[in-house]
């Protein structure tokens, strides 16, 4: 039951741990200390000619060990961008990390060099892409493209380098690993190319996977095996899944907490359960009831009115104002505070401290309203050099 807007208590930092049980098995901890990562503030921009596009603009989340944290929200919300700043895979320039921490089995992975970011990458943090065709190379069999991780990040070879690969390849369930891994990526099936690129991801026993809509290229029936298997493989390596998806039927059988992300922001984090049952957001509200449900006929499947704001002109005050039932004059004019109402459970809108500025914490409302001061953080040389791409 979410409190009422008297109880409700504006928090200036951070989220308060999750004192909720375990499930399936390998549910979240409740300690603190098994948080692996941690984004904090990160803000990532792209300077193009019609103007600077603030694809991620101020987004936290974080991850336990052994726990799938579901990320959705419509296409262009800044989903995909958050996951490859993680990876520190911006293309830059157009696109500059401009601010915020990326805190990996607690060092910042921002501070580090290139060449120590390398180390990183496929080793404690893996990811998995939409297409699997994009990640395999087709002129390499599976047996190099598996075994080109684990020999740089592991620097073994011969038959050992042989033994982790069919490790690999069994971990995902590719059957007969042995010949498999022989064949050439468009030897294999969309299901069994995706299991390719899930083995060369966990290759290195990384402590995080991102998994970016993993499943959308494979057809339904496929899909759920994948899900099966990404369940599988966290119950047996403990690692922390960052799942990136539109469709609230997968968060619901996939993932222990949710962030739901509208236009570079996080707008509500919560237990899935708590989102499922007591959507706190309109926004949240809105994409649970696009979900089509069985049990219900209905003539006509819901769809949330309006397009998200363009991100390099956003209005002031919350970005969903244009689309929301309940929008009032303070949600035009400023960003509404994260507010804490719940266990774990945080919402960014005026309706939950019932419109009322006074409410709001005022330091957090200084840093909620970001455009403007985002814009001041960012470095001298970057501005500069991101003004003469975009000219
Ligand atoms: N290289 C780029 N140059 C300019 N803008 C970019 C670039 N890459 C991403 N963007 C913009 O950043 C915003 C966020 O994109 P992102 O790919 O993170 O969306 P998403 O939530 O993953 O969407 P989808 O569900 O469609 O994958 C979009 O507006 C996109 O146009
Ligand atoms: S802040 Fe206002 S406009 Fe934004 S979601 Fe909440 S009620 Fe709607
Ligand atoms: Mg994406």
């Amino acid at each position: 039951m979410v409190d009422s807007p008297e109880t409700v208590r504006v928090r200036a930092t951070g989220y308060e741990d999750s004192q909720d049980s375990d499930r399936d098995g390998f549910g979240p901890s409740t300690v603190e200390d098994d948080i692996i990562l941690e984004v904090k503030d990160l803000r990532t921009y792209f300077q193009t000619s019609y103007g600077t596009v603030k694809a991620v603009d101020g987004v936290s989340y974080y991850v336990r060990r052994g726990e799938t944290l579901g990320v959705v929200g419509e296409s262009g919300s800044g989903k995909s961008v958050t996951a490859l700043s993680i990876m520190r895979l911006i293309p830059s320039p157009p696109g500059y990390i401009v601010g915020g921490e990326v805190i990996l089995d607690g060092e910042n992975v921002l501070d580090l060099s290139d060449n120590e970011m390398a180390k990183i990458r496929g080793s404690k943090v893996g990811m998995i892409l939409q297409d699997p065709m994009t990640a395999l190379n087709p002129v390499f069999n599976i047996e190099n493209q598996v075994g080109e991780a684990i020999r740089i990040h592991q620097g073994v070879r011969g038959q050992t380098l042989v033994d982790r690969i069919i490790h690999a390849l069994r971990q995902v369930r590719i059957p007969a690993a042995e010949t498999r891994m022989k064949d050439f990526p468009h030897q294999l099936s969309g299901g069994m190319r995706q299991r390719v690129v899930g083995a060369i991801s966990i290759s290195c026993a990384p402590i995080v996977l991102i998994a970016d809509e993993p499943t959308t290229a494979l057809d339904v029936t496929i899909q759920a095996g994948y899900l099966r298997l990404l369940k599988e493989i966290q119950a047996e390596t403990g690692v922390g899944i960052i799942f990136i998806t539109h469709d609230f039927g997968i968060v619901a059988k996939m993932c222990d907490r949710v962030a739901v992300m509208y236009a570079g922001r996080i707008v509500e984090t919560g237990d899935v359960r708590q989102i499922f049952n007591t959507p706190t957001h309109p926004y949240s509200e809105a994409l649970l009831a696009s979900v089509p449900k069985l049990e219900e006929r209905t003539r006509r499947l819901y769809s949330i009115e309006g397009q998200p704001p363009p991100l390099f002109d956003l209005p002031p005050g919350c970005p969903f104002a244009p689309r929301c039932a309940y929008v009032q004059d303070i949600c035009r004019e400023l960003y509404p505070t994260r507010v804490n109402i719940g266990d774990d459970h945080t919402a960014s809108c005026w309706k939950t401290m019932d419109f009322d500025r006074s409410k709001a914490d005022p330091d957090e409302l200084a840093a909620a309203q970001s455009v403007r001061i985002s814009e001041r953080e960012q470095p001298e040389e970057k501005r500069e050099e991101a003004g003469a791409v975009a000219d």
